[in-house]
Formats: structure tokens, sequence, C-alpha cells
């Protein structure tokens, strides 16, 4: 019974210090795509991740793959549901006590005409794109204002520049993610908390399945974008960077725009 007591501190001494010498970031929809690329990439950088979407079965899998040589902890989370991000911010702080990093990631697509959607794409665009970064910096960003330090990335889009027809909803929601991004911004840059937008174009995973003829590059791209963000923090990154030719251009003639963007929606 002595031995087992003393393994069991013993074992617990070291899991707290190999946990709390690590700078924490929570990752959302860390299942798939541009998440797991974005968590993998931060735990080989020595982050403890805490991995947050949906499919349980594909969290775990990813958390054991990291904890071959990190820390990872896998909590389930529908991002649509107030009390379930309650939670996971309230787990993040049991077992790490602290929060550095918000990575605003999880998102949901749907394609539809802009004058028809139906209540049910409404409320999971919006739910998930711009509700749920809402609801869990809430939660998480009073830990960041104790220890006046924190980083809060947002993956946006290129349609948060650029809107394209047949997905307004989703276009509609990185607009306002982007704007809400850069009030937070404004609201909390004094106090010691960087905030950045992260904008790709199109990249190949789940979301851009089936779409042909884009060229895409692979989800690590923005992995690295993120790696890059958290060594020199900024307002925006665009990634690819050849897409801020786009919304330059789109910006400047938005004539020019609307004659291009207009053939996309047949
Ligand atoms: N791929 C692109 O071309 C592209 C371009 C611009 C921006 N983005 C943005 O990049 C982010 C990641 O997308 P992706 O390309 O990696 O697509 P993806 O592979 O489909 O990943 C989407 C992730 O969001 C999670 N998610 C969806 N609904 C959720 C909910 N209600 N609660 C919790 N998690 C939820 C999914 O996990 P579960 O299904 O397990 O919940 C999944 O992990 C999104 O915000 C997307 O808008 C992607």
């Amino acid at each position: 019974m002595g031995t087992m007591n003393f393994i069991l501190h013993t074992s617990a001494f070291i899991l707290q210090q190999t946990t709390s010498s690590r700078p924490v970031a929570v990752v959302t929809g860390a299942s798939s795509g541009l998440g797991a690329a974005i968590a993998r990439s931060m735990a080989q950088q020595g982050y403890a991740v805490v991995l947050a979407a949906r499919r349980a079965e594909q969290l775990e899998a990813l958390a054991g793959e990291i904890r071959g040589g990190g820390v990872a902890l896998a909590v389930p989370t529908d991002m649509c549901d107030p009390t379930q991000i309650d939670a996971l911010a309230e787990q993040t702080l049991a077992q790490f006590g602290r929060v550095d990093v918000l990575v605003n990631n999880a998102g949901a697509n749907t394609r539809q005409r802009a004058y028809n959607p139906s209540d049910e794409q409404i409320a999971t665009i919006f739910g998930t794109n711009v509700y749920g970064p809402m609801r869990l910096t809430r939660a998480l960003l009073p830990r960041m204002l104790e220890q006046r330090r924190g980083h809060v990335i947002n993956i946006g889009s290129v349609v948060a520049h650029i809107a394209t027809p047949g997905n307004s909803l989703y276009a509609a929601s990185k607009h306002a993610l982007r704007a809400w991004n850069d009030s937070l911004r404004r609201e909390v840059a004094h106090k010691g908390i960087r905030v950045s937008l992260l904008s790709p174009g199109y990249i190949r995973t789940d979301m851009t399945m089936g779409m042909r003829g884009i060229p895409m590059p692979g989800p690590q791209v923005v992995a690295t974008a993120v790696l890059r963000l958290l060594r020199r923090p900024r307002r925006e990154v665009v990634v690819p960077g050849v897409y801020r030719v786009a919304i330059w251009a789109a910006n400047l003639l938005p004539p020019l725009a609307d004659a291009l963007l207009g053939r996309m929606r047949r």
C-alpha cells in the first residue's frame, strides 16, 4: 500500500511538472483539417493542447498521438451549445490552471441561395462560426486578463473580404467574425492580449472536398502560419499570400468583382 501511494504521488507530481511548465493552447475544430494540423504543430512546439470538436473518437486518436511526446486533453464539445462551451473552458482551467492561446478554428459551411436559407442553416452556421468563438472567448479571456498574457487567433476566411455567391451564410458569418475580431483586438491590446485573424483561401480539407479545378495547398500551410503568428503577432494574415491580390482587386474594383464572381452562381 505504501509503495502504491508513493508511485501514485510521484506520477501525479511528474504529470503536474510536465503540464505546468508548458504554455496551454485550446484549439477548436481539432478533429480534422486545419484544427488537427494546428494542434499537432503547436504540440510539437511544446504547447499542452486542449482539443475540442464533436467527434470524440477523432479527438482521442489525435490526443493519443500527441501524448507520444507531448501533452493533450480531448474535450468533446459542440460549439453550438453554450453549456458545453463553458464546460470546455472549466475543464481546461481545472486541468492546467491557465490558458495562453485560444485558436477559434471550428467552422461549418453550407451551400444555399442568399434568399432562402433555412432556420437550421442560419443557427448552425452562425452558432459554429460566430457565437461559438464569442462564447468560448468570453469564458477564457478573464483568465488571460488575470495573466496579462494571451493570444486569441480567429480562423476567418478570404470570404470575409470577398463574399462569394452560393454560400452567403458562410460569407456573412466570416464577415461577422472579422468585425468582432477587430473590436476585440482594439479592446484588449493594451492589456497584454493579442488578437489575430488568420484568413485562409482554399485549403485541401473535408470542407473543400469535391471542389475541382482550384489549386489548393494542404492544411500544414495554415498550421505554419499560426506558429509564425505566435512568434510575431499580427492583425491579420492571409494564407496563401496570393489571395491578398484578389482581396485588393475586389475592394478596388467592385464592378469587376461582381462580373467575375457573378459567374460562380451558376
Ligand atoms: N478549407 C478551406 O478552404 C478553408 C478556407 C477558409 C477558412 N476555413 C476555415 O477553417 C476552419 C477549419 O475548417 P477545415 O477546412 O479544417 O474543415 P473541416 O476539416 O471540415 O474541419 C471543421 C472542424 O470544425 C469542427 N466543427 C464543425 N462544427 C462544429 C460544432 N458544431 N462544434 C464543434 N466543432 C465543430 C469539425 O469537427 P466535428 O465535426 O468533429 O465537430 C472539424 O474539426 C473553419 O473555420 C473554416 O471556415 C477553411
